[in-house]
């Protein structure tokens, strides 16, 4: 059993849900972060029957709504004193523009304003815990296809003009960036890495694609990675000891540490985007 703390962004799911599992199997106490109450219970009842594991908690948050990720992080605060292992996971894609809660295109909103939001917030709970804290944000190669749109983050430029594949990447970069900046700010308290889980069959594509990306998906997934093999990376990146010093880098599926594309390694423009994000998220901070 291991006394340690895991956070884990939409954990009901693809790679979050497998990504539980085996956290769950080595003995961590973990906190299932899902908008769906319901079936974020299921899981954590799930996993307790399958691991015998029964430290399995849940907490709701809906990432496409800062009101709800500050109460999220105000709940964690409330009740536990320490987080050693957060993994921002959750991830949505979408082929028609629409806005969060808070007016900003959705993919940009959910896959990182309110991971960036989640971790600024839980940042006292994991100081806490020495550095030996891990930030982990699951980020996708696909992020090498974009740039940060900043003229275009609230969706601007309209629906017409959206293109759904474009606005993935740009969220994915924003991951990576992320990561850079907060390594470089809170790199002497804690570690942070991202990845690539590969392609991996899950539901991503058909909950908010087209039809054309929902088809294409479907005959695609048989050949794609299990969830559980998805979850490879994400799970070295939590317990191994191997990385236990290692920060601000990007992995990809075989658990290997590669270069990231160029615009990733912009420390300006990662500059740029973390004072972006904290001017988004300003009210909701705690
Ligand atoms: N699958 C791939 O090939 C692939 C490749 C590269 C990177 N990734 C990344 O891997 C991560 C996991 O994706 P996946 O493939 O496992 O997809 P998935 O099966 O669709 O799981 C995504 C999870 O995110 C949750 N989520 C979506 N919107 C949310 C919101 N507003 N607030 C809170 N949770 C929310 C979902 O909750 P619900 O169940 O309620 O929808 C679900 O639990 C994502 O960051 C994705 O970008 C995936």
């Amino acid at each position: 059993m291991q006394d340690k703390t895991v956070l884990i962004t939409g954990a009901n799911d693809g790679i979050g849900r497998a990504t539980a599992e085996r956290l769950a199997e080595k003995g961590y106490h973990l906190v299932l972060a899902c908008r769906d109450e319901t079936k974020a219970q299921r899981t954590a009842d799930e996993l307790v029957r399958q691991t015998g594991n029964e430290l399995i908690d849940t907490i709701p948050l809906d990432l496409a709504d800062l009101s709800s990720v500050r109460a999220a992080s105000e709940l964690f605060l409330a009740e536990h004193p320490r987080l050693d292992v957060l993994i921002n996971n959750a991830g949505v894609y979408s082929d028609k523009l629409t806005l969060t809660q808070d007016g900003y295109e959705l993919q940009f909103g959910v896959n990182h304003l309110g991971h960036f939001l989640l971790t600024l917030n839980l940042l006292p709970a994991m100081q806490c815990s020495n550095l030996c804290t891990r930030v982990i944000n699951v980020s996708s190669a696909l992020h090498a296809k974009a740039g940060i749109d900043f003229g275009n983050l609230r969706g601007e430029r309209g629906a017409q003009a959206y293109d759904g594949g474009k606005a993935y990447a740009q969220s994915k970069l924003a991951n990576v960036l992320f990561t850079k900046e907060l390594d470089r700010r809170h790199g002497t308290e804690l570690t942070t890495n991202c990845l690539h889980p590969g392609v991996v069959g899950t539901s991503l594509a058909n909950k908010h694609g087209k039809l054309l990306t929902k088809t294409i998906w479907s005959l695609y997934k048989p050949f794609a990675r299990t969830p559980k093999r998805g979850a490879d990376t994400s799970v070295y990146l939590a317990s191994s000891p191997e990385v236990r010093e290692v920060s601000g880098r990007y992995f990809n599926p075989s658990q290997c540490l590669v270069k990231p594309s160029p615009t990733a390694c912009n420390e300006q423009l990662a500059g740029r985007l973390w004072d972006y994000s904290e001017e988004a998220v300003r009210d909701y901070l705690l």
